[in-house]
């Protein structure tokens, strides 16, 4: 069974992958559209390649070899802070924090810090990370479903602002070491709130089969808090956590949740009497990889989230806690593009008839997993020239020993695609190179980040002495 485009726990809704419709001129699939695209992204006029940051992807090439991620410094901050304006409203006040497993790296982590939002990390390295960034701990929050003793004690010594506990045996871990340490840390519960959302759907159930977070319908939450509130002299209960999914469009899954979430908020005041002062919302607001997605405006979002808690919260005669949100997806994810160079190029007939040319590049699933992972969607394009070609229906592939190896499934690419040309792959900020892999022994490429005709390194290209570096021979 495949798994949702927007996770793998969502094996049950997949998602169909076929030819999207033949746009009706090359010149008009050329076009870029501006949602899919990085903000300062266009093509130049005479030389038809792609400029972003002021940059030309040709340059960004011989500088920087191929493949390579281009993200856009100016669309990236800018959602940094869109996403902290739109949430944090002064009537009520909200903290953002940017989900590093979306893409993280030193100087990244510096600009988050700078556009005034926080960072969730979710392992000691990405943890490590934001700290060699200067981020102070208590700006950061720890996930994960499996934390180490490691994992706790890099927590603990960084003083990381929370902690989301996942798990009974991580709230024995915990408490244990608060008091060795002597430090109290605060604590969020993860709750599994039974609701499932991605993109138009979503799926309200009693009971959850994955392996995040404490039920809500079998009374493990109710009781991770009891256990929580047992420890009150080493652990601060501080709120409730909760992560519907990813990719999301529609605000009515979140609506489910607030209600589920803010009812438990209510059930611990009526039994232990406390009112928690933090909700954490987690992520998955969607963007836009190709012209079906309609992802929503941030803004909308965020007034809409406030509003859900606000009634669900007065419906119960609770004040409103503080609201937390997560986005990683949303916030990375459109300010970069993969430039690829095409090497070879194969016109394959089809059982049924016509003809699938299958166009080779220079990366793969080892710096784009999502499409063999997910059956993700992504929008690609010439980048390098300007073509009149008729369009031809290709799969643009990669180099990996693996015939699953599929960056873009189906797209309508000029039918004069040849050899060095160069194809760009919109939308890759997130989950690409923080996915990425060695797979065959393929150094990873580098992310460069552009801003007015300038570029920098945020992370250089693997060579293969980074990749013998940990083999003893
Ligand atoms: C707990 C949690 N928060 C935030 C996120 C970020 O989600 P997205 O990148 O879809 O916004 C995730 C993604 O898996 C998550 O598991």
């Amino acid at each position: 069974m495949r798994a949702h485009p927007a996770g793998p726990r969502h094996g049950d809704v997949s998602h169909p992958v076929g030819a999207p419709p033949q746009p009706h001129s090359t010149e008009a699939s050329l076009e870029l559209d501006r949602q899919i695209w990085p903000q300062t992204a266009f093509r130049a006029a005479e030389s038809g390649s792609i400029v972003l940051g002021g940059c030309d992807v040709r340059d960004l090439v011989t500088q920087y070899g191929s493949p390579v991620l281009a993200m856009d410094e100016a669309d990236v901050r800018a959602r940094m802070s869109g996403y902290r304006e739109a949430f944090d409203d002064p009537a009520s006040p909200a903290h953002v924090y940017y989900a590093g497993k979306a893409f993280l790296s030193t100087r990244f982590a510096r600009w988050v810090g700078e556009e005034g939002l926080r960072i969730d990390v979710c392992s000691a390295g990405e943890l490590a990370c934001a700290l060699r960034a200067g981020i102070c701990g208590e700006q950061l929050l720890m996930h994960g479903n499996n934390k180490s003793m490691d994992d706790l004690e890099a927590a603990l010594s960084a003083g990381v602002g929370y902690i989301v506990v996942d798990s009974f045996e991580e709230i024995a871990r915990l408490g244990f070491l608060a008091e060795r340490d002597g430090v109290r840390p605060r604590v969020l519960i993860r709750v599994t709130l039974g609701v499932e959302a991605h993109t138009h759907e979503f799926i309200a159930t009693a009971h959850e089969d994955q392996k995040f977070g404490f039920s809500l319908a079998t009374g493990d939450a109710a009781e991770a808090i009891r256990r929580v509130l047992a420890l009150q002299d080493r652990l601060e209960l501080a709120g409730l956590h909760s992560h519907i999914g990813s990719q999301i469009f529609v605000s009515s899954g979140f609506e489910v949740a607030a209600a589920r979430i803010v009812g438990l908020l209510a059930d611990v005041r009526d039994e232990h009497g406390v009112e928690l002062p933090l909700l954490n919302l987690g992520g998955g607001l969607g963007i836009k990889y190709v012209s079906a997605d309609e992802p929503p405006d941030v803004a909308q979002m965020a007034e809409v989230l406030r509003e859900i808690v606000a009634r669900q919260c007065a419906n119960l005669g609770l004040a409103i806690p503080e609201l937390a949100f997560e986005p990683g997806r949303a916030i990375v994810g459109p300010s970069t593009i993969t430039v690829y160079t095409v090497g070879t190029v194969k016109p394959i007939a089809l059982d049924a008839g016509g003809v699938r040319t299958y166009v080779s590049v220079d990366g793969g699933m080892s710096d784009n997993i999502r499409t063999a992972l997910y059956d993700a969607e992504y929008t690609v394009t010439l980048a390098s020239r300007v073509s009149t070609a008729e369009l031809t229906l290709c799969r643009v592939v990669g180099k990996h020993c693996e015939s699953g190896d599929i960056v873009v499934n189906d797209c309508w690419l000029p039918g004069d695609l040849t050899a060095g040309d160069l194809l760009a792959v919109a939308a890759t900020g997130a989950y690409n190179r923080s996915m990425a892999s060695n797979y065959n022994l393929i150094p990873r490429p580098p992310v460069i980040a552009v801003r007015d005709g300038e570029s920098q390194v945020l992370i250089r290209r693997e060579t293969l002495n980074d990749l013998f570096a940990t083999d003893v021979g």
